[in-house]
């Protein structure tokens, strides 16, 4: 599937996560016209964004065709927003949800129609290289494609059965971001202990960590491939990694966060 085969779609949400997702669509080739953004408080950005590619903007779903209908607003306000998308919702309408917590069940009441896809992207899909976790409840191949072919735009897309996925997902690449720029601090805080000031810390963390994670992009043998890559025996990553690779090392500490992380996703998810 081709995304200049897929529309109308309407995007409810032209926020930070719904305008990546646009950017993605008529950068990979969604015709601008196959395209309505809806917002009733539309950013400076979401407006550029509408004037560059001529994109519609307007205040409510009233009147609008769609085929896709992409939810990209916050969970607070998702009830409100889909009795207001409710009346454009029919079985021509296929509907993908962004929003965090927000259960398919919740969604096939609220609108009316059991042909949804939840998913969970995060933030990397700003620069194309996000990683897209998504559910659907009860879509055909053709819709399958159609979602892949939407979140392929912005990043890897994986696919699950079960909807507690989700909640896992959440834990790992949702909030995954995080625990990769608090590497950056913490390495920079081991490095102000081996006496170098805060400035030049920080600039050896953070260009070690992009430098890393270029390397990771370009080559698609395993990261274990690639860390014993740098490894010489008896070396000085070797001492490093026997401190990191131990019992009290990296893997057990992530191995709760993550957890935590997905008990947090699973009680919001109860709200
Ligand atoms: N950011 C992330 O990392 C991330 C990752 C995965 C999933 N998500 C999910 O993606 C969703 C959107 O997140 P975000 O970070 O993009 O939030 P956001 O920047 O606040 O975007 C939501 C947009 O929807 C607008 N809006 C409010 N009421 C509306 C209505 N009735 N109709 C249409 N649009 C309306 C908001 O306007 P106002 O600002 O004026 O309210 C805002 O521009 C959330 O459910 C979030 O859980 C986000």
């Amino acid at each position: 599937m081709i995304l200049s085969d897929i529309g109308p779609v309407l995007l409810v949400g032209a926020g930070k996560m719904g305008l990546s997702l646009a950017r993605g669509w008529i950068e990979g080739g969604l015709p601008p016209s196959a395209l309505v953004l809806v917002d009733p408080t539309a950013s400076d950005d979401a407006k550029s964004f509408s004037a560059k590619h001529g994109v519609r903007l307007q205040l409510s779903p009233e009147g609008v065709l769609t085929h896709v209908l992409v939810l990209a607003v916050k969970p607070q306000i998702i009830s409100s927003v889909m009795v207001e998308v409710e009346p454009v919702v029919g079985p021509h309408t296929l509907v993908l949800s962004i929003a965090a917590g927000i259960s398919l069940a919740q969604l096939s009441e609220g609108l009316g129609t059991k042909r949804i896809v939840r998913t969970m992207p995060n933030t990397p899909a700003q620069l194309g290289k996000g990683i897209t976790g998504a559910v659907p409840l009860s879509i055909s191949d053709a819709d399958h494609d159609v979602v892949d072919a939407l979140l392929s735009a912005v990043g890897a897309v994986e696919w699950f059965a079960e909807e507690s996925a989700i909640d896992g997902v959440t834990a790992v690449s949702g909030s995954g971001p995080a625990y990769v720029f608090y590497m950056v601090e913490a390495l920079a805080a081991a490095a102000e202990q081996q006496g170098f000031d805060p400035e030049q810390a920080m600039r050896l963390a953070r260009a070690t960590i992009i430098g890393a994670a270029a390397l990771l992009d370009a080559d698609p043998a395993p990261a274990s491939q690639l860390r014993k890559n740098v490894t010489s025996p008896n070396g000085t990553t070797a001492a490093a990694l026997e401190v990191l690779m131990g019992p009290d090392g990296l893997a057990p500490v992530l191995a709760k966060a993550v957890a935590a992380a997905r008990r947090r996703s699973e009680e919001l998810g109860k709200r």
